[in-house]
């Protein structure tokens, strides 16, 4: 995780760093710093904690210099504190670093013996202490940085400056993303092409194992094997303005709202709304010829992805396999000769989503990514990229880009059935059209806002709680506890409703509240029997289904009305109340709910 970004500017570069660094706080909030050269000498501000803090203390303590780099933390090596905090530095370079180096304590060791003297216990400060190393034993910086990366092992996006030398950055790539932006007699590196968009949008990605010399002049880019290599500059579409709230208390909350107009807008990418099929679109990658789908993801993208396997399942009876993307990557997995692989990620950039994307992708799988960010590493190195149109996600906790992939997989699920003569064109137009309702009818159910706070009030003094959904709803149960836990910091587990009996209704008595997610659909009655083991044990189920389903389940602690919608559609719309839930049991509790502790948005290590 991290977010570095590095200026060769024509004035002072400390406030643009810093500007840069808000764009990238998305990326980690424990601690933040700059470092600029100035008269030959490296020198830095750090401060542990969120960027403001570092804010105030370059207010009181400015930093000039027209080269310099600068750094957002998520802690992997070392407390979140001044110390620890990036750019690492010796008296001659110093580094900023996204990723994990591996092999650091022997490299430290060594470093150590040779009497070097380490003052932080991170992995990162061996990159500056090896470049400086081979600086004093007459390398060029180059040469010592080229050295430095020969004997690193890790993940990695590094940015180096060097004391003496008021013209050059120095960068590599390897895990991590890095891009260099060209400006006007200005040159710019940093983690994205979204750090960069105040700046320029005229950005070159490094590919993996490539490292860069950086000048104001242009840059110099070798790759793995140290030969020049030509990397494509491209015209970022990111826009440069900084999403605000838009009159919200928080950005969980604006994105919450957003999605109906966000769910219309991908609907748009892959439905023609005047015939009511699909966009050519929707068709770009061959379901027909694959065997077998392997579908895998992190965190909240993970649940979109269990929710898909259902409709692929029931629309294209195309046999899906999904896992975390950290557990697939390292199994040996038999991989169908004629397989597809499709991903799934906000960011574009979660580490075990790319790794286990190359893995398919190496073993001759076809990949597909289905992606909210598309000129990320996961959009650049898919065969078919399925955009959603879900906007900047700024909230930790995902929410409106969550619905955007349910909603771009229906999609895909509708588009694989018609390719594989499974779902005709009649059945299309169907599923079709309850899909087009879904925007409405999450707008309706949003108006329960006032209902739901009151309930949160309630559900922010329990100290665990339980959420149980069946079939199509029971991702969605693992989603509402992911969101509660995430952001109000009460434990939360979802069950398969069917899973109760297994072991957790052990857990039940009076202080358990459990959210049952029991739309009117085949199996609700099912579901609401469950529920009723739960309330025999005296445990308090708050229910979420429509009008009817609330009316026949009997007398519960609490219910919160969605509206009636199409049983496979339910995931799209019940997401909106599960997300007001834990939102406001979060603002009731008093958590930073866009930036909850110890999460980031983009999950750049594995
Ligand atoms: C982090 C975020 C989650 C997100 C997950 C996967 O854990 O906090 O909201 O679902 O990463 O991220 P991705 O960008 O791949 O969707």
């Amino acid at each position: 995780m991290c977010g570095i970004i590095g200026i060769l500017g024509a004035k002072d570069v400390s406030q643009p760093i810093v500007e840069g660094l808000k764009r990238l706080e998305y990326r980690g909030y424990d601690s933040a710093g700059v470092a600029t050269i100035q008269n030959g000498a490296v020198d830095r501000r750090r401060a542990a904690g969120k960027l403001n803090v570092l804010v105030d203390v370059l207010e009181k303590d400015p930093l000039p210099g027209i080269i310099g780099i600068g750094h957002t933390r998520w802690a992997t090596h070392g407390a979140a504190i001044d110390a620890n905090a990036h750019p690492h530095a010796t008296e001659t370079v110093a580094i900023v670093h996204n990723g994990i180096i591996e092999n650091f304590r022997e490299l430290r060791e060594e470093l150590t013996e040779k009497g070097r003297h380490f003052e932080s216990a991170t992995d990162s400060e061996v990159i500056a202490q090896l470049v400086c190393a081979y600086m004093s034993e007459q390398m060029s910086p180059a040469e010592a940085f080229r050295k430095m990366l020969s004997r690193i092992r890790g993940a990695f996006a590094i940015a180096a400056i060097v004391g003496a030398d008021e013209d050059l950055i120095l960068v590599a790539r390897k895990g991590s993303p890095l891009a260099i932006g060209r400006g006007d007699n200005e040159m710019y590196v940093g983690s994205d092409a979204f750090a960069l968009a105040p700046f320029t949008n005229r950005v070159t990605y490094l590919d993996e194992g490539d490292h860069a010399i950086v000048t104001r002049g242009g840059f110099e880019i070798f790759n793995e094997a140290g030969e020049p290599a030509t990397r494509q500059e491209i015209v970022s579409s990111v826009g440069d303005a900084l999403v605000d709230k838009d009159g919200h208390r928080h950005f969980m909350a604006k994105e919450i709202y957003e999605q109906p107009e966000v769910i219309g807008h991908t609907l748009s990418r892959y439905v023609d709304p005047t015939t009511g099929a699909l966009h050519e679109a929707a068709h770009a990658f061959d379901f027909k010829s694959i065997d077998r789908l392997i579908i895998s993801a992190c965190g909240t993208a993970y649940y979109a992805g269990l929710i898909a396997k259902y409709w692929f399942e029931a629309w294209a009876k195309l046999a899906v396999e999904i896992d975390i993307a950290s557990e697939l990557r390292y199994r040996d997995i038999p991989y169908a000769e004629n397989g597809g692989a499709l991903f799934i990620s906000q960011s574009g950039e979660t580490a075990d989503t790319l790794a286990a994307l190359r893995e398919a992708k190496s073993q001759g799988q076809r990949i597909a990514a289905v992606v909210n960010v598309p000129e990320s590493s996961i959009a650049r190195d898919a065969d078919v990229v399925f955009p959603t149109a879900a906007g900047p996600e700024i909230g930790v906790a995902s929410t409106k880009a969550f619905t955007c992939q349910l909603t771009t997989l229906a999609c895909l699920a509708i588009a694989a059935g018609r390719q594989r003569g499974v779902l005709s064109e009649e059945a299309e137009g169907r599923v079709i059209s309850a899909l087009m309702e879904t925007p409405r009818l999450l707008a309706q159910a949003l108006q329960q806002e006032d209902k739901i706070e009151k309930i949160s009030g309630d559900l922010a003094n329990a100290r665990d709680i339980l959420y149980i959904g069946r079939g199509v709803n029971f991702p969605v149960a693992l989603e509402g506890a992911l969101k509660l836990k995430e952001i109000s910091y009460i434990h939360a587990e979802g069950y398969a409703a069917g899973e109760l009996k297994h072991g957790p209704i052990a857990l039940i008595d009076e202080q358990v509240p459990v959210v049952v997610v029991a739309p009117s659909d085949r199996h609700y009655e099912k579901t609401i029997s469950n529920m009723h083991e739960i309330i025999a044990r005296g445990g308090r189920p708050l229910l979420i289904s429509d009008a009817e389903g609330i009316k026949n389940a009997g007398e519960v602690w609490a219910a919160i009305e969605a509206p009636t919608v199409d049983p496979m559609m339910a995931p799209i719309v019940y997401a909106a109340p599960i997300q007001l839930l834990a939102y406001f049991t979060a603002t009731t509790k008093g958590t930073d709910v866009d930036q909850p502790r110890n999460l980031a948005k983009s999950v750049t290590v594995e």
